[in-house]
């Protein structure tokens, strides 16, 4: 199918004002899909959950759909689907819950690629219960994991394996699927962050068969809400921190308080968006027209839609990392062969010689172009990378609404500041 840039931006009011975003990897902007979405919810049918009146059971409709959407896009059953306040949140909550089953002696494995978020909730667990951790650690030259590692760490004593879908950072994807494999063949259970892939590429949990997995929305045009997937039986088995009303089902007993409905129905909208990409001509159905069901033509519209912008993202990487590569002083972090960019995702970090990397951003700031820089959280590669002390190192993170104008823009500009 084919990609029409404009057509994609014309979706997005942020995009109309003339900044340059490449701060995605911090969180993306929104289509106007999105923002109908939480204006209907607000308007037509905010209301608590499992109410005797028209608000609230409109308000249930949108939340068991936006559990249906999540569903086909994860390729799970909706009743898998747990939504909360961020990725954070919903991690430390589950790896509360599965300190509950390690007995002193276990072993957890994790990451140095790895956001903080999906380390740091298992080294409290470990120490609650008395757990051993286990780290794999990353081949420096192109910031990919040590496969002999990941080997090693995982003994007929581990059972949970953290790992990351693609790096914040440096934008490796990982071989999860071949960890999922190692890791289940000890009867470890894995827990992965996707939180980086998925504004990226399909994800199918059923393919991967891994045990967890968490995105955030706001990182694939939705607003701030979290995504947990567990399998049912896990999700049904694992003990909840929950109040004593609220129901022992998941992914009730997981979703703790009332939610943040709006950006339930928000996310709903991200995906409807995903949707019109993978086809334009169907448009939006009414905002009212929801159902809590699956709908295996919706997965196969999101499938496309995500096959073209990842096809369109690989042409902003090479230019990209081309364009970084030729300006004197900068050195990228991370795989830069234009041969191996279908195992990155197109968010691409560098450190300028002599410039602090916060400088350099607001430098490109100035400019309305809105780069990170620091450790964005990734920390243990960083400090590994032993660039934490000089403030870590620039990123940028293009998306598929970005246009190579704006790759070429940052290029420039970059360029000016190394001269
Ligand atoms: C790879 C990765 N994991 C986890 C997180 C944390 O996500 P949240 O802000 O939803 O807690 C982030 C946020 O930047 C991230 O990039």
């Amino acid at each position: 199918m084919t990609f029409d840039i404009d057509a994609v931006r014309a979706q997005f009011p942020a995009l109309q004002t003339g900044t340059v975003y490449l701060d995605n990897p911090g969180g993306t902007q929104v289509p106007q899909r999105v923002l109908d979405r939480m204006t209907d919810y607000l308007v037509r049918c905010n209301a608590n959950k499992g109410g005797g009146f028209r608000t609230s059971s409109e308000s249930d409709a949108i939340i068991a759909a936006a559990h249906a959407a999540l569903a086909d896009f994860l390729n799970c059953d909706p009743r898998e689907v747990v939504f909360g306040a961020n990725m954070t949140t919903l991690t430390l909550h589950i790896s509360r819950s599965l300190a509950k089953w390690l007995k002193p002696g276990d072993e957890i494995v994790v990451t140095r690629l790895d956001h903080d978020a999906n380390v740091a909730p298992w080294l409290l667990a470990a120490q609650d219960a008395g757990a051993v951790v286990r780290w794999v650690d990353v081949n420096l030259a192109d910031a990919t994991l040590k496969i002999d590692d990941v080997t090693q760490a995982i003994t007929p004593k581990t059972r949970i394996v953290a790992v990351g879908y693609a790096s914040n950072a440096v934008g490796t994807i990982n071989p999860v699927k071949h960890v999922i494999d190692l890791a289940h063949a000890v009867g470890a259970l894995v827990y992965v962050d996707a939180v980086q892939y998925a504004p990226h590429g399909l994800v199918d949990v059923r393919a991967l068969d891994c045990d967890f997995l968490v995105c955030s929305a706001y990182k694939f045009f939705g607003p701030h809400v979290g995504v947990l997937y567990g399998k049912h039986d896990l999700l049904d088995r694992l003990p909840a921190y929950k109040v004593r009303p609220a129901h022992d089902e998941p992914p009730d007993k997981f979703e703790t308080g009332t939610l943040n409905h709006e950006g339930i129905a928000g996310t709903l909208g991200a995906i409807e968006y995903l949707e019109w990409v993978g086809d334009p001509a169907r448009g939006y159905r009414p905002l009212a027209q929801v159902s809590g069901e699956r709908d295996p033509e919706r997965r196969a519209r999101l499938a496309r839609g995500l096959a073209a912008l990842e096809t369109y993202e690989h042409g902003l990487a090479r230019a990209l990392i081309a364009g970084l590569q030729a300006i004197p002083g900068v050195r990228i972090y991370g795989i830069t062969d234009p041969e191996r960019v279908s195992e990155r995702v197109a968010t691409v970090s560098f450190t300028l010689a002599g410039q602090h990397p916060r400088r350099v951003a607001e430098q490109l700031g100035e400019h309305d172009i809105n780069v990170w820089d620091g450790n964005y959280y990734a920390y243990e590669i960083v400090r590994r990378l032993g660039l934490d002390e000089g403030g870590g190192m620039v990123r940028v993170g293009p998306v598929h609404y970005n246009t190579q104008d704006e790759i070429a823009a940052l290029v420039a500009a970059v360029r000016a500041l190394a001269t």
